[in-house]
């Protein structure tokens, strides 16, 4: 298959790489680059050479697909070296995204012309990598060290009137980018290579104290402080010393686990929607959702179809709480736009896209209804029951559950075939996951506009069976069962949460239950006493609503180990008769971490998740599980299947059927 083209226009050889979907650099286009150079500079009739990209985008970078194959000649280094060394100019044309080494390539020209959507950026440190191919050193050159930080250390990209600004691209095309590209290469014929172009010099303090300011964010990520030392030695050292320096971190990091590991993710992102028995099946439109509930949930879920430019009818039972939900809604959406999320006018569009209702009759021309009611199955079928009424024929009835059984919600709707379940995470308007929940009659063509829509609305859908707890909760039950289990057996909570949040995860399970709240399903009537939760509740400990759970909350809400919590864990092991002993860290990581990797193994076999990467996308996307791991069941096949399953053995569990077939599988 060809995917170059190589032909002379108007005195100019133009080059057009044809590899879709994204113009990845394979092996094949890395040689065309190469070839290119070389016949322009060897024919007399072309003056420059200009390379520019066929289909909607420029190039998306290096095949990510070769970084687990023996390395193939020439490498990336080879061609910008080859562009850079160029005897006659080299323009790239821009359009669509210029990513990783993609605006390397672009770099190593001597002029960049861009459209004006056309966005640019380094995301290598998304894939756990960082620019192997000059990309520290040419940024630095053309935009400045701290802005080359920022860009690569993020990875986000910046759009072409930003980049012109920062002196990335030289021409902002208004017509062609093509035609302008040769104007530039007429133009221009003794332009420079990047490279020899001097580096603006700053205070090296200014790179650490970047570090420093972003050290949450980049906590426990290898490549950040690598890509921050490349930049550095493209201030002390000679082009082809910090070039080299640079290639041999990008070596490094590309071998290590949190590559591996993020470019797993990667993939698996990509995997989740894509589920073959729905190929050639339509979605069904949907131009209006319905949300019941005004709140915390409803308003959040509300939220992501307004700005994205879908109307919303919501509908509370009172006044009162309707108001409070408009208003909540309102407010967050300022929030976006002060956090510079949203600009105003999208805020302005969006608001204008909800009404607010009383009365049920009001989601007749939904298209989608989405449930985000109380958490009890009576309330839950009340609605349904009134749903299957007024909701017209083929709309789609959604129900936001995260425990519930799905089914029998959808049959007290009396339309099973159109009803789905939709879990959103609070934040809904935050969280990226969205459990697609499939009932047992849920049509093909409910799912595939589940999917569609959460693609529009810019979530990670993953598909799950109807289970309770579907994927997330279920594996999230027995990671607190262990939690609390060790607790009442010696071990501190507040050591269980260090070792967990040193694992990666945001917080620890007594932190999490303390903020969401102790008390939940809890009441004082029928409380027995019968876990340390309910001695926790019956103590006035609630969590941090009443400054007080596993944790005292000083005024700030910042929490510190509490005597009087360790007491009452204390006496409760006493009135249980549990002996008490010592926990080492490794074993507490342990007992959090396998007998949920083995719940997860359990869901797989029952094929309530139907991939190994559909869990690690739900806990990476839904719980803040840390990326650099790759997921539970990611973190398990890299520990060793057979090495998890031995654990768990020493720890007196029996591992599922499922995971010893993992374990014997991987060998
Ligand atoms: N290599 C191989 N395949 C790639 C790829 C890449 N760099 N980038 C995207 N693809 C594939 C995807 O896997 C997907 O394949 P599929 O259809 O089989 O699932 C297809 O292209 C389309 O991608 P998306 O579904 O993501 O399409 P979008 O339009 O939503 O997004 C994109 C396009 C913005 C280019 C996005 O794919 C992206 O961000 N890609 C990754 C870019 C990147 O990280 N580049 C750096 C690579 S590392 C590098 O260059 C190292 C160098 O410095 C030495």
């Amino acid at each position: 298959m060809t995917c170059s083209h190589y032909s002379i226009e108007d005195g100019i050889a133009v080059l057009t790489i044809d590899n879709p979907p994204v113009n990845a650099l394979s092996q094949a286009i890395r040689q065309a680059i190469i070839d290119a150079v070389a016949s322009t500079a060897a024919d007399p009739k072309a003056s420059a050479l200009l390379i520019t990209c066929a289909g909607k985008t420029f190039c998306a970078g290096a095949d990510i697909r070769e970084f687990d194959q023996p390395p193939l000649e020439p490498h990336l280094p080879d061609v910008i070296e080859a562009m850079l060394a160029s005897p006659k100019p080299v323009c790239c044309a821009l359009h669509g995204t210029v990513l990783g080494g993609g605006l390397e390539i672009a770099m190593a020209a001597h002029g960049r012309v861009a459209a004006p959507e056309t966005k640019l950026g380094l995301p290598e440190v998304k894939l756990g990598l960082m620019p192997g191919a000059r990309g520290t050193q040419l940024l630095a050159r053309l935009v400045g060290v701290e802005k080359a930080l920022a860009m690569a250390c993020s990875g986000d990209p910046i759009d072409a009137t930003e980049a012109l600004t920062a002196g990335l691209i030289d021409i902002l095309a208004t017509g062609d980018p093509i035609d302008a590209a040769k104007d530039w290469l007429n133009q221009n014929d003794a332009a420079r290579p990047t490279n020899e172009r001097p580096i603006p010099l700053i205070d090296p303090a200014v790179i650490d104290a970047y570090l420093t300011a972003n050290a949450r964010k980049f906590r426990g990520l290898d490549a950040p402080p690598a890509i921050a030392r490349a930049i550095r030695a493209a201030m002390d050292l000679p082009y082809q010393e910090a070039a080299a320096l640079e290639r041999a971190l990008f070596l490094k990091l590309r071998a290590g686990p949190q590559s591996r590991a993020l470019r797993h993710l990667f993939q698996a992102e990509r995997a989740t929607a894509k589920l073959p028995e729905l190929e050639g099946v339509t979605p069904r439109p949907i131009d209006r959702v319905g949300v019941i509930g005004a709140g915390t949930m409803g308003t959040g879920i509300a939220i992501n179809f307004l700005l994205a430019g879908i109307p919303v009818t919501l509908v509370e039972q009172n006044e009162a709480a309707l108001g409070r939900g408009v208003a909540t809604i309102g407010k967050t959406i300022d929030g976006n736009v002060a956090s510079a999320r949203t600009n105003r006018d999208a805020a302005d569009q969006a608001g204008a896209l909800l009404t607010a209702s009383l009365d049920y009759a009001a989601l007749s021309d939904a298209d989608l209804i989405i449930e985000a009611a109380f958490e009890t199955m009576d309330v839950k079928t009340a609605i349904f029951t009134r749903l299957g009424d007024v909701a017209r024929p083929g709309a789609i009835l959604a129900t936001n559950t995260s425990y519930l059984d799905v089914d029998a919600i959808a049959a007290a709707g009396g339309r099973p075939a159109d009803t789905v379940g939709l879990h959103f995470f609070s934040p809904a308007n935050i969280m990226k996951l969205l459990e697609i929940v499939r009932g047992a009659e849920t049509a093909s063509d409910v799912l595939a506009t589940a999917l569609a829509l959460a693609k529009r609305i810019g979530k990670v859908p993953v598909v799950a069976g109807n289970a309770y707890g579907f994927i997330g909760n279920r594996m999230l039950a027995v990671r607190r069962r262990e939690a609390e289990g060790m607790i009442t057996q010696g071990a501190s909570p507040y050591v269980i949460d260090r070792v967990l949040e040193g694992f990666g995860m945001p917080m620890g399970p007594f932190r999490i239950g303390d903020l969401a709240g102790l008390d939940l399903g809890w009441s004082a009537e029928t409380s027995t006493g019968s876990t340390i939760r309910e001695r926790l509740c019956e103590a006035g400990r609630h969590g941090q609503k009443t400054n007080a759970g596993f944790y005292d909350y000083d005024e700030r809400r910042r929490p510190s180990p509490s005597p009087v919590a360790e007491d009452i864990i204390a006496s409760f092991a006493r009135d249980k008769g549990i002996a008490q002993r010592a926990f080492g860290a490794d074993e507490i990581l342990a007992r959090l971490l396998w007998p949920m990797v083995d719940e997860g193994a359990a869901l797989l076999s029952e094929g309530i998740a139907r991939s190994a990467s559909d869990i690690d996308m739900v806990w990476l996307t839904g719980y803040g599980w840390p990326s650099w791991t790759g997921g539970p069941m990611f973190h398990a096949a890299e520990t060793g299947y057979a090495k998890v399953v031995g654990e768990l053995e020493a720890l007196g569990y029996e591992p599922s059927a499922k995971l010893r077939a993992l374990a014997a599988e991987q060998g």
